[in-house]
């Protein structure tokens, strides 16, 4: 895994010295954003050797280098799920890449069930906690030692300075703003109502595929977090509908424009 990430650093290196502040990951339906940054330079996964790629469509598959204002930024434009396959080592290599290319702050953002009954399709949710009990620890294995501690504590994942800052923007933006814990499944498939009554009785808020395994990796070599969810549809059983993934992406894409002025806001503040 070490020769792994250092073999994905190299290949970066020989294409950019690009040496960005702030990392972020941009979830299902929000990709759009990277495109309206100002762009140094961009990275296509599959120019990385031993990359590992994703499959989902709606997820383009690149890193893009630039700027947002006066910030240096890395953004990966579509992320590596559990689901397709990869051990999680590869699933969260690229957040440790990021953070090996400089980035000392990391932005997680995702599209999510919501699970707290108040929430509605299209809210903001901003990551509070997080539960990652329903996927391995991305930690399992030897410790790779130069990036942080065995047992790295988990007291405060979503860094609260960041946490403030991101109240602050919502607020200066005019976007009305949820708070929860996020709780990472598996996936491919959409929970059933009984995994989401289960997910609400741990105490959960919000649902998703991703993320919490991102944010394990990224504290474990001390980054500073900040995340958002995209509720962009009731979880199974709250609502009475049927899940589908075309409405995951319907949902994201009608608040995309409130999620671009949110995370540019963030990002210039943080
Ligand atoms: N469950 C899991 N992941 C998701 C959901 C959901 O309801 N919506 C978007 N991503």
């Amino acid at each position: 895994m070490k020769n792994k990430l250092q073999t994905c650093l190299a290949s970066i290196r020989e294409k950019t010295d690009f040496k960005p502040e702030i990392a972020l990951i941009l979830g299902s339906g929000l990709g759009d954003y990277a495109d309206g940054i100002q762009i140094e330079t961009t990275v296509d996964y599959s120019e990385i050797e031993g990359f590992p790629v994703s499959t989902v469509t709606g997820h383009k598959g690149r890193f893009v280098f630039g700027y947002v204002g006066e910030v240096p930024v890395v953004i990966m434009q579509g992320r590596v799920h559990y689901y397709e396959g990869y051990p999680m080592t590869d699933v969260v290599l690229p957040t440790r890449l990021m953070g090996l290319l400089g980035a000392k702050k990391l932005i997680l953002t995702n599209a999510a069930g919501g699970i707290n009954e108040h929430f509605r399709p299209g809210d903001f949710m901003m990551i509070t906690d997080h539960i990652a009990t329903g996927v391995p620890s991305p930690l399992i294995g030897p410790n790779l030692e130069e990036l942080g501690p065995r047992f790295p504590d988990m007291s405060e994942v979503y860094s609260r300075r960041i946490q403030d800052v991101i109240r602050e923007a919502a607020s200066d933006c005019g976007i009305s703003l949820r708070e929860g814990v996020y709780v990472q499944l598996t996936g491919p498939n959409y929970e059933t109502p009984a995994e989401v009554k289960m997910c609400k009785i741990w105490g959960g808020d919000a649902v998703g595929m991703s993320t919490a395994c991102e944010a394990v990796a990224a504290r474990h070599m001390g980054m500073e977090i900040g995340g958002i969810s995209c509720i962009t549809n009731l979880a199974a059983g709250i609502s009475k509908e049927k899940l589908d993934h075309k409405e995951v992406q319907e949902t994201a894409d009608r608040v995309s424009k409130d999620f671009k002025r949110l995370v540019t806001k963030i990002i210039e503040t943080m």
